[in-house]
């Protein structure tokens, strides 16, 4: 009869089978997003041996983490009144006093954790090195349906190749809720937009957020795994405020690049590494939508490209067009599409009519801004182009009120209307005062 296996043999069975995830995670960059509720419970405890460990793994780690229940704890005591709107704070003085204390507080108490090593293991005392600097650039907030949020800021920059420089001499970098201007003011910031912002300017591996509960499907089982694209239809669902400020940047980072974006439960203690390691892990993973294709658009594509395009229209970057005209003109269209959703297109009109000389014009070219700075317009920009030739169009046109470089860095030129050659259907808006630009083909 064999023995069943002793909890040594189990330990190296799951050894063997964590080895993959080991060799891979060697050396990738992971950015956790540790919330005010994790800093305050025995988890806090628990986690700083598993950070440990996955740093001695070779794992490069960027750490924010949130103040909001020190703050208000602070503020209490001071009796002092403050107000969270949406996710934010209005930061006045008093509350980003109580921000810079609690922040530095938190350092200290991460840099003390995070010297110990490996307590009670061959590890202990193998210390890691933590540092904290200027690394986000912020700008104000603002004011909001007539409130000034004063203090409170939102990311202008994460100053990626500092955090990298640091990051590839092994230290564990930790970015408070807090950002700097250039005017040398301090602004307190989200901690989920800090890490998010963070992670997608890193290129990270992977953007961990901790969260009170893990959303749900709607028959209110726990997705365990969903791209940007679900996760978005099914944010209404969900409940709780902090849930949905995590959700929100998760989405935001997955379309961005970062490609998986994790979700952890804050009520289980070993979700990190059960996460890391092993197969099924616990938590809900977000991952980019792996495909997407460029295709002609069709009727069905309307709803979808005026949903894209109404935004730009209303702020006056592109020029009006009814749902008809959109309905009549859809065979010129291009979409670019994702999991059913139109994430950038663009219109070829040619003149048919035109015996020598035919022109063509470029009209409506739009990616959404979750999705731009990955190439696409330049995609449906060469698709039409090379389109464009074998209709024998001899140059192209556009015209464009605020994407004037995007088109001479591509091999436009401006023209002035006099000199513009003009497909017959096309109507100068002069009203518009768009700027013309041609290139030969
Ligand atoms: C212009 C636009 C279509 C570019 O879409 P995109 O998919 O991000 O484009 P690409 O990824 O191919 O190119 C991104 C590059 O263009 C630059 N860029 C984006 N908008 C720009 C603009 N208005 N002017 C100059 N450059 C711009 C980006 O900084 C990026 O530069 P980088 O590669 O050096 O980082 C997009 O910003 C958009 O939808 N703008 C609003 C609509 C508009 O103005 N359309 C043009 C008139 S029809």
């Amino acid at each position: 009869m064999v023995d069943a296996p002793s909890t040594n043999d189990l330990a190296i069975q799951w050894f063997r089978e964590a080895s993959p995830y080991i060799k891979a995670h060697r050396g990738a960059t992971m950015v956790l997003c540790l919330p005010d509720t994790l800093m305050e419970s025995t988890l806090f405890d628990n986690l700083i041996p598993d950070l440990t460990l996955l740093s001695h793994l070779g794992v490069r780690l960027v750490l924010g983490f949130g103040l909001r229940a020190q703050v208000d704890a602070k503020l209490q005591a001071q009796q002092a009144e403050s107000r969270v709107i949406d996710g934010r704070r209005v930061t006045d003085d008093a509350a980003l006093n109580a921000i810079l204390t609690s922040a530095g507080k938190m350092r200290a108490n991460f840099e003390s954790k995070l010297s110990m090593g490996l307590p009670n293991t061959p590890m202990a005392g193998a210390r890691l090195s933590v540092c904290s600097g200027n690394f986000v650039t912020a700008q104000p907030y603002g004011v909001h349906d007539g409130i000034d949020y004063q203090h409170t800021g939102t990311v202008r920059q994460v100053h990626s190749q500092e955090l990298r420089v640091h990051l590839a001499s092994g230290n564990i970098v930790l970015l408070p809720p807090l950002g700097y201007s250039l005017t040398g003011d301090i602004f307190n910031l989200p901690a989920e937009e800090v890490c998010a912002e963070a992670a997608i300017a890193l290129n990270a591996d992977k953007l961990v957020f901790f969260v009170d509960q893990l959303p749900v499907d709607v028959d209110g089982q726990i997705i365990r795994e969903a791209s940007a694209n679900t996760m978005e239809r099914l944010a209404p669902k969900q409940t709780g405020e902090a849930l949905m400020r995590s959700l929100t940047r998760a989405v935001k980072a997955s379309r961005k690049g970062v490609s998986r974006v994790h979700l952890l439960s804050l009520s289980d203690p070993n979700a990190l590494l059960r996460e890391l390691f092993t197969r099924d892990g616990g938590g809900t993973l977000i991952t980019a939508e792996r495909w997407e294709h460029l295709r002609a658009a069709t009727i069905q594509d309307v709803n979808g490209i005026i949903k894209l395009i109404e935004p730009l229209q209303n702020n006056g970057t592109l020029a009006p067009r009814t749902r008809e005209q959109l309905e009549l003109d859809i065979a010129h269209f291009v979409v670019c599409e994702r999991e059913g959703m139109v994430i950038a297109c663009a219109a070829l009109f040619v003149d048919t009519q035109a015996e020598s000389d035919i022109v063509g014009e470029i009209a409506c070219v739009v990616t959404h801004p979750d999705y731009r700075g990955q190439g696409r317009a330049a995609d449906l920009i060469a698709h039409l182009e090379s389109k464009a030739r074998t209709q024998n169009v001899s140059a192209l046109m556009l015209f464009s009120t605020r994407a004037a470089h995007w088109f001479i860095e591509r091999g436009y030129s401006q023209k002035t209307e006099d000199s513009m050659p003009r497909p017959k259907k096309i109507d100068y808006d002069k009203q518009r005062n768009s700027k013309v630009f041609v290139k030969p083909l």
